[in-house]
Parts: C-alpha cells; sequence; structure tokens
C-alpha cells in the first residue's frame, strides 16, 4: 500500500474540492484494464482486471476508506469486498466507498454498449447498509419530480403526474426499464398508459443517472435491479439534486430468506436521504463501451482515451472529463490474466 505524507494529505483529501480529479484514476484504471476483455465472452476475467486495477488505484489516493458496497456477491463474481479497507493512509477521516468495477459485466463480455466502471465516497456511514439483499426495486426521475410522485402509486398515475411536472404529454415520455422477464407487466403498464419504454438488458445505474438528468431522452426509471448499483445510484443523484427512492425487493429464494433473517424491511420506500445520509458524496464513472453517459475506452497505437463523469456533492460540478494519454502509461495496469 502507499503511504504518502502529511501535507499531500491535507493538499489532497476527499474534503477537498480537488479530490474528484485524483479519484476519477481509480475508474479509468478499472476501464482500461477492463477494456482488453471487451466481447471475449469472460466477464469473469473481465471483472477480475477491473477488481485488480481499481484495488491498485484506490491503494494509491491519500485517503482513509472502507468498501461498505462491494459488487460481484450475488453473481459470485470478483469483488472489492465489504468491509476491505483502501487507500494509502491508515488514519485521518474516515470515508466509505462503494465499488462497481465493472457496471454491466454483460455489456462487456458481449462487445455491447453501455458498460462501465464506477465508484462512489462518502462520509463514514453515511451509506444505507442492505445487509443481504441483492435486489431493489428503483425509481427515478428530474429534479421537478422530487416529493411529488409516489413510487407505489400505479404505473399510469406516476406518469401522468410526471407528464404534469414535466409539461410533456404522457405519449412523449420515455421510461428505461431493464429487460427482465420479471418486468413483463411493469412494460404493459408502460404501454398501455401511451409511454414509450427503453428497454436495456443491463445497466441500470446509466439508466437511472440519465432519467435524474434534465436530459430529455429518458424522463424515468422504474422497476427491480442491482441493491450495490441502487445505492451508488443514490449518490450521483444525490450529488446531481435529481429523484431517487428504492424499496428492497428479493429476488432470490436465497436472499429472501436472509433479508427475512436480517429483519429488513421490503415493504418501505427508502428516500434519497436514507440511502445517503450526507451529500457531501463524490462520483466517478469511466466508460468501458459506449453508452449512454460517455464514450467507452479508444484506443491507437500509441493513446488511449476515456470519458469519465465526474459528480461532486461538495461544488455542486458535474463534468465530463475526456483524457488522452500515452498508450505505454497501461503496461502497469495489464489485466493479470491477459
Ligand atoms: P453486472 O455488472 O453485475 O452484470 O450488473 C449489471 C446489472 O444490469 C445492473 O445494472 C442491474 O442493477 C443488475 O445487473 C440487475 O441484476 P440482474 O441482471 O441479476 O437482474
Amino acid at each position: 500500500m502507499a503511504s504518502s505524507t502529511a501535507s499531500e494529505a491535507d493538499a489532497l483529501n476527499p474534503g477537498a474540492p480537488l479530490f474528484i480529479y485524483a479519484l476519477r484514476q481509480v475508474t479509468e484504471a478499472a476501464a482500461l484494464a477492463a477494456c482488453k476483455w471487451i466481447g471475449r465472452g469472460d466477464k469473469n476475467r473481465g471483472d477480475a482486471a477491473a477488481v485488480d486495477a481499481m484495488r491498485t488505484a484506490l491503494d494509491r489516493l491519500p485517503f482513509s476508506g472502507t468498501v461498505v458496497i462491494g459488487e460481484g456477491e450475488k453473481d459470485e463474481a470478483p469483488q472489492l469486498a465489504k468491509g476491505l479497507h483502501v487507500g494509502g493512509l491508515s488514519d485521518g477521516p474516515q470515508y466509505d466507498i462503494a465499488v462497481d468495477p465493472v457496471e454491466g459485466t454483460t455489456f462487456l463480455a458481449n462487445g455491447q454498449t453501455n458498460a462501465m466502471a464506477v465508484l462512489a465516497l462518502a462520509p463514514r456511514g453515511a451509506m444505507f447498509d442492505p445487509g443481504p439483499a441483492f435486489y431493489m426495486e428503483k425509481f427515478a426521475a428530474p429534479a421537478a419530480a422530487r416529493g411529488a410522485i409516489e413510487p407505489d402509486w400505479p404505473t399510469a398515475r406516476k406518469l401522468r403526474t410526471l407528464s404534469d411536472i414535466l409539461g410533456k404529454p404522457v405519449g412523449k415520455l420515455t421510461v428505461f426499464v431493464l429487460e427482465k422477464p420479471r418486468h413483463r407487466r411493469l412494460v404493459e403498464e408502460i404501454h398501455a398508459a401511451g409511454a414509450r419504454v427503453a428497454l436495456y438488458p443491463a445497466g441500470d445505474v446509466a439508466g437511472a443517472i440519465v432519467a435524474a438528468s434534465p436530459d430529455p431522452s429518458i424522463d424515468a426509471l422504474m422497476g427491480t435491479g442491482g441493491t450495490p448499483e441502487g445505492i451508488i445510484t443514490a449518490c450521483a443523484i444525490r450529488a446531481l439534486g435529481g429523484a431517487f427512492m428504492g424499496r428492497l425487493d428479493p429476488q432470490l429464494p436465497s436472499e429472501q430468506i436472509a433479508v427475512r433473517d436480517a429483519g429488513l424491511d421490503t415493504r418501505t420506500w427508502l428516500p434519497l436521504e436514507q440511502l445517503v445520509q450526507s451529500s457531501d458524496v463524490l462520483f466517478c464513472a469511466t466508460g468501458i463501451t459506449t453508452g449512454l453517459l460517455f464514450d467507452g475506452v479508444e484506443k491507437t497505437d500509441n493513446l488511449s482515451r476515456t470519458q469519465t463523469l465526474m459528480i461532486s456533492g461538495l461544488t455542486g460540478e458535474r463534468q465530463l472529463l475526456t483524457t488522452t494519454r500515452p498508450y505505454a502509461a497501461e503496461a502497469t495496469e495489464e489485466a493479470p490474466h491477459a
């Protein structure tokens, strides 16, 4: 683990506005490592490459963090395990970190759009602990919908209210939904209400961020996806200022038993402020393959280019950073199995 001097840590700690420019190196390293596995049909090895690169890059940063939301447990995939200490400092203020080294492992393995490396950082104890819950029902919409739509209303009522709020006919609303058998009825309800559905096989972090942004292409996200992705999304939307709520919605029989035994509430929709209890959150995501939010990694003989979305709850800024770097710099980030 890299060690840092006190003065370095003072100049660049997670409470400093510039820290996000250091943090983006972590998702960029993961994306650069994972891109070697685009379209190779092996999601676990792509994920493993991103996990290793992300961990190495995190340990180079002058902060002290604990992984509280990892990813991969549900699919028994490689992961940055919950409870793992990361960062190059062992003392100083403590931060919690939520990671998804490859969000959209199937997209990566199949060479499809929308795979990205993503993480969020928040003060210690700020992120909701979902325990053994792998799945969460989610509702995302632009900021104007905050407090105006109850996520457990019938789909048609939610869409009518959203239409009024956005000043857009229901027929022109588009709802992002993961293309899963569990969503067949939801899709029928959206169609019956007269709205459009944007069906994606994976990637509801990107879907929710676009839905919460003032971007007319997607107006809302509905349906059930991963819980880790839900907490990461909540961090991004808390910093962005959009509408987001989540409800634990276990799908797997073993998960249902574990959630019940843990005494977790699966009926109540959790507001954004409960999913992330601080607005001092940082969010970074780098495209692996080109998708809704940004371009994927591009390489020429001697240069690599990445696009990273950085959202800071400290400054309220949202930036899309395009970085071109000498290709040789990646030699140290080779995937272990490549
Ligand atoms: P992976 O990166 O693990 O493949 O997850 C992608 C994803 O589609 C998420 O965006 C979503 O929240 C979750 O999987 C849904 O899980 P499932 O595919 O098991 O329904």
